[in-house]
């Protein structure tokens, strides 16, 4: 009886708030069964880090995301690390590369008389960070701080899946006139007012209840995000040839992130599988020295 009723409470509870949920609206589903999202190549139990498109994506990172977004939890040298981008069988030559790259970038250091020099930057030394605090990131981007990319890809619902998301969500630049975006499919119907400095994207978290003009049950998903779209077709002019589409540069970016989210999955994954096996075999004998202790024994 206890259980039928705490059942039909909950059905009641559900059938009362699941419209209030709708009518709040909320970000577009990430999977919508219509358009693709890569197929990651890091994800399931054997799951790698595509290197290529790792290279890719930190090359997308450096040129684009960079002046605006750090990546404070990254050092130079975990650039080497297991499939990072500078990841390669030959360790002195990763070893190379990865001091090289770092020394593109200065630090500052007090010198022991107290003055203020500049160096090269060493494997060991952090990523730069774009601006030398939050009120300066805020006053360069409106008012909105750029959140630290390290490990972007564990913080939001969806991963690297939200990121090209994101990335990849924004409106056409057709559609936008006047600042005004126009809906017209088979379900939204309507005209949607971008706030200055700020930007429409379906996957962002948020509300356009107010801007919008056109049915109110069937207002977009999404919010305003303060970054501007930010890969045109384009927008870098990738080293090993691909053509830097605005899909190919957010898969990139999104599976770099990934990594950096969690440099150490792949020794992770195979640790993980070389216990499976252990534990199998011990699993066995376990079993046969069970059968032959018992043997003689009436049971
Ligand atoms: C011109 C500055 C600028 C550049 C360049 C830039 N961003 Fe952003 N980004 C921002 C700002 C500002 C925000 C915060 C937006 C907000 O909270 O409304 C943001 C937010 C984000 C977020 C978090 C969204 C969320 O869910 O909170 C992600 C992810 C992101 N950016 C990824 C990227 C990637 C990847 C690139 C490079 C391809 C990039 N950004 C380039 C300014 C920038």
């Amino acid at each position: 009886m206890k259980v039928i009723k705490a059942l039909v409470t909950g059905l009641v509870l559900a059938a009362f708030t699941a419209p209030a949920a709708l009518a709040a609206g909320g970000a577009k589903p990430l999977h919508d069964g219509k358009t693709e999202v890569p197929d990651w190549p890091f994800e399931g139990p054997f799951g790698k880090f595509d290197k290529a498109s790792v290279q890719r994506g930190f090359q997308v990172y450096t040129e684009v995301c960079a002046s605006c977004h750090s990546m404070k939890l990254m050092s130079f040298r975990n650039l080497g690390e297991n499939g990072g981008p500078f990841d390669s069988d030959d360790d002195e030559l990763t070893e190379a590369l990865v001091k090289e790259f770092a020394a593109q970038y200065e630090i500052d250091e007090v010198d022991d008389i107290g003055d203020v020099v500049s160096r090269p930057r060493r494997a060991s030394d952090p990523f730069p960070s774009p601006y030398p605090n939050d009120a300066a990131a805020a006053a360069g981007n409106g008012g909105a701080i750029p959140p630290d990319l390290s490990v972007m890809a564990k913080a939001r619902h969806g991963g690297a899946t939200y990121i090209y998301r994101l990335m990849t969500g924004y409106p056409d630049d057709t559609e936008i006139i006047d600042d005004t975006i126009h809906f017209n499919d088979d379900h939204t119907h309507g005209e949607l007012h971008q706030p200055s400095g700020l930007y429409y994207n379906p996957y962002f978290a948020g509300d356009v209840t107010a801007n919008w003009h056109g049915d109110p049950r069937h207002k977009p998903y999404g919010g305003f995000i303060a970054m501007a779209p930010q890969l045109a077709d384009g927008r870098v002019s990738y080293m090993d040839g691909t053509e830097a589409t605005n899909e190919q540069m957010s898969a990139d970016v999104a599976q770099f992130i990934a990594w950096a989210s969690e440099p150490k999955m792949e020794n992770r994954k195979s640790l993980g599988f070389a216990v499976m096996i252990y534990l199998f075999f011990l699993a066995l004998l376990v079993y046969f020295s069970y059968k032959a202790i018992w043997r003689n024994v009436d049971h």
